[in-house]
């Protein structure tokens, strides 16, 4: 049997985070195994939300994300790696696919809703790129005809739509695409060193991949536990502690002990923490010797995104000329 194809993106943020990691890259390494996959820095994506000055970095936001990932073991040689502006046909399918796509099912979207809030704007102040995220997030899925979409719970309703825009346009034009099927991932949130936000770069509550071993340490000792400790001596409550959730990952041999130590006090927060950091440390120190070879490679990530954007857009220019020749447009 043919293997499924995986698309997935990012968007651009810079430097990747233990809840990046945990969240989405390891299973985007993962997935290589069983698919033929495709991995996007979704650049025209993060030009939604930022400001002008912002627009300028993203360059070596994107440069800095793409060696996370290939350090992390997406390998470029099995899986295509490529920058989504570098590939203009998805801005093609984005305003195609305008067409087939009421603006009632954009608005209903509660991520739209909420990225409006946040922005401090309103629905009518909002620039029109917003409303159509959904659907460009689409053209990137369909684009490459991806029938497997790794994603986060707050993506889920992006999917459903772009199924609905799927379903509609093959209604409308012929069976030209699959319905693409979001692929959950298994990870729970990850919370911040702050212990009660998702762990995230603008919040400052995040841990580099990237850092030095003494930085992580330094990040993970200064992370709340439970609240309800307050001496040293008294017992700890593991479940509501964000860091023993990290235990169970960099840590998962010493879990129990953990447990035990901390709910009968026979262990304090801070050797607690610095255990943590050590596993930590270790569980990416070959990350880091990668990341750092890689980084002195020169033009190296370059050249990754250059061979990425020349594969992409073989099957961008078939699947564009498809759609011409069904929406009636027909091809030069
Ligand atoms: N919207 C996604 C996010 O914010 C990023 C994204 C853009 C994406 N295009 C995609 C994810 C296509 C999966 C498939 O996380």
């Amino acid at each position: 049997m043919a293997k499924g194809r995986v698309f997935s993106g990012m968007r651009p943020t810079g430097r990747m985070h233990l809840g990046n990691y945990l969240g989405a890259l390891q299973n985007w390494v993962a997935m290589q195994r069983e698919y033929d996959c495709i991995y996007c820095a979704v650049d025209i994506h993060a030009l939604t939300t930022m400001t002008a000055q912002e627009t300028r970095n993203i360059g070596s936001l994107t440069h800095e994300m793409v060696l996370d990932w290939l350090a992390a073991g997406i390998d470029p040689e099995r899986s295509v790696v490529f920058v989504q502006s570098h590939v203009p046909e998805v801005a093609q399918l984005h305003t195609l696919l305008g067409m087939v796509t009421p603006l009632g099912w954009l608005m209903r979207v509660p991520t739209f809703k909420e990225k409006v809030r946040q922005m401090q704007e309103t629905e009518e102040s909002v620039n029109y790129g917003l409303v159509g995220y959904p659907v460009l997030m689409t053209a990137d899925i369909i684009l490459y005809k991806a029938d497997t979409v790794p994603v986060g719970e707050d993506q889920v309703p992006h999917l459903e739509l772009a199924r609905e825009i799927v379903r509609r346009f093959n209604f409308m034009f012929g069976p030209t695409f699959p319905e693409p099927q979001a692929k959950l991932t298994e990870t729970p949130l990850v919370l911040g060193l702050d212990g009660k936000q998702k762990m995230s770069k603008s919040l400052d509550n995040h841990v580099e991949l990237a850092a030095t071993a003494e930085e992580t340490r330094k990040r993970i000792l200064t992370a709340f536990t439970d609240p309800q400790r307050l001496r040293r001596t008294d017992p700890g409550r593991p479940w509501v502690c964000n860091v023993y959730s990290l235990h169970k990952y960099f840590n998962a041999e010493r879990t129990q002990v953990v447990y035990d130590e901390c709910t009968t006090a026979k262990r304090g927060c801070v050797e607690c923490k610095a255990e943590m950091a050590e596993a930590v440390n270790r569980t990416l120190a070959p990350f880091r010797a990668r990341r750092a070879e890689f980084a002195a490679k020169h033009g190296y990530v370059r050249e990754v995104l250059a061979e990425g954007a020349r594969r992409a857009s073989a099957i961008a220019r078939a699947t564009m000329a498809e759609v011409r020749e069904r929406m009636g447009l027909g091809n030069p």
